[in-house]
């Protein structure tokens, strides 16, 4: 009898087809991620899982799971996955790591970049007929080249983001969990602790996995410690800033700007007060998606399943 694989949503023919050893079961729904109650009936006997960022795969899902020998994420980021429950079972998890850390990087760096000199305020302003005669002060948002870039999270995406920054001539510092001396060396980099690096920072760059140890990492006091014409940029998590906080800090100017690819709540309500700013260029959720990238990320999620149900070690394991 032929193993069985779930896709919780609708993946590119070419990709499930190289799963034709299998049998597949797909929810097609377009645009749409598959209801928990079909989820946890699909767990249960399968052997395979390939879920997106959407899914939460926690405790109760992998307890109804009886056959499953993977859960395969296309993602690099894992935090909607109980890692721990899920190896106490003796269930591998695998992920999508560096396919897409350069057009990540490359994400990051344009919204940089629009925030910076707020491109679509003036996109908006210009369609909406309020372009008057050209004025010396209108439209005038911050530098880039020569500004100093804090990177809170050097890993894949953060060092990425380091080769994009001295592109510009930028200052980078960065923190990280573990300090990274090779780094420091390789990439002319500094190491700053985190309150130092948001008092020194004209921009600052979100770059860590998400987990509940760092939620809120950026709240109210955090922003307090930012300069004035810094520039927020996350396309790590949403629950690693208190957007509450961040609304209040954009508004009242203690801050200049944000660029948002990630929020708490995805997708992020169109009343969303944070929506509202024109000081912050927010983006639904696209730091990988390229086409080829996305792509990429999906091989790599089908390659780990056909690995670990043919008895082999997966490509690219999380492992705590
Ligand atoms: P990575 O290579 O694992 O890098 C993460 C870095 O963060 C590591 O250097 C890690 O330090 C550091 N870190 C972890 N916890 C930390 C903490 N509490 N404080 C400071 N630093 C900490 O991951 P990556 O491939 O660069 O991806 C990073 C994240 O980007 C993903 O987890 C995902 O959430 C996000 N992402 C978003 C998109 C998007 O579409 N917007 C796309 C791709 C990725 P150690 O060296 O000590 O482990
Ligand atoms: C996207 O957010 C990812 O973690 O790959």
């Amino acid at each position: 009898m032929k193993q069985t694989v779930y896709i919780t949503r609708k993946l590119p023919n070419e990709i499930v087809e190289k799963l034709s050893q299998f049998q597949v079961r797909m929810w097609e729904e377009e645009g749409k991620p598959v209801p928990r109650e079909i989820l946890l009936k699909e767990v249960e006997n399968v052997n395979g899982l390939i879920c997106l960022l959407t899914d939460t795969i926690d405790e109760e899902v992998i307890s109804r799971a009886k056959h499953l020998q993977i859960i395969s994420n296309v993602a690099v980021g894992y935090n909607n996955i109980d890692v721990q429950a899920a190896t106490k079972k003796g269930i591998i998890v695998t992920n999508t790591p560096g396919v897409l850390t350069e057009t990540t990087a490359d994400l990051t760096f344009t919204l940089l970049m629009a925030a910076a000199r707020g491109i679509p305020a003036a996109s908006d302003a210009l369609r909406g007929g309020q372009w008057g005669a050209w004025s010396l002060m209108e439209f005038t948002g911050q530098d880039i080249f020569e500004a100093t870039l804090g990177i809170i999270g050097l890993g894949r995406i953060g060092e990425a983001l380091v080769k994009r920054a001295q592109g510009f001539n930028m200052n980078v510092l960065y923190y990280n969990r573990t300090r990274k001396y090779d780094k420091e060396r390789e990439l002319g980099i500094t190491y700053a602790e985190q309150s130092e690096l948001l008092q020194r920072s004209d921009y600052v760059c979100l770059m860590l996995p998400y987990s509940p140890e760092v939620h809120h990492l950026i709240g109210k006091e955090e922003l307090s410690l930012m300069k004035r014409n810094a520039i927020l940029i996350n396309t790590a998590r949403g629950g690693l800033v208190d957007e509450e906080a961040l609304y209040h800090a954009l508004k009242s100017g203690e801050i200049w700007g944000a660029g948002l690819d990630v929020f708490e709540q995805e997708p992020v309500p169109v009343d969303h007060h944070l929506l509202t700013l024109t000081n912050v260029v927010t983006l639904p959720h696209i730091g990988s998606a390229s086409l080829k990238t996305r792509m990429k990320m999906a091989y790599l999620a089908v390659d780990n399943i056909i690995r670990v149900l043919n008895g082999d070690v997966p490509l690219t394991e999380v492992r705590l």
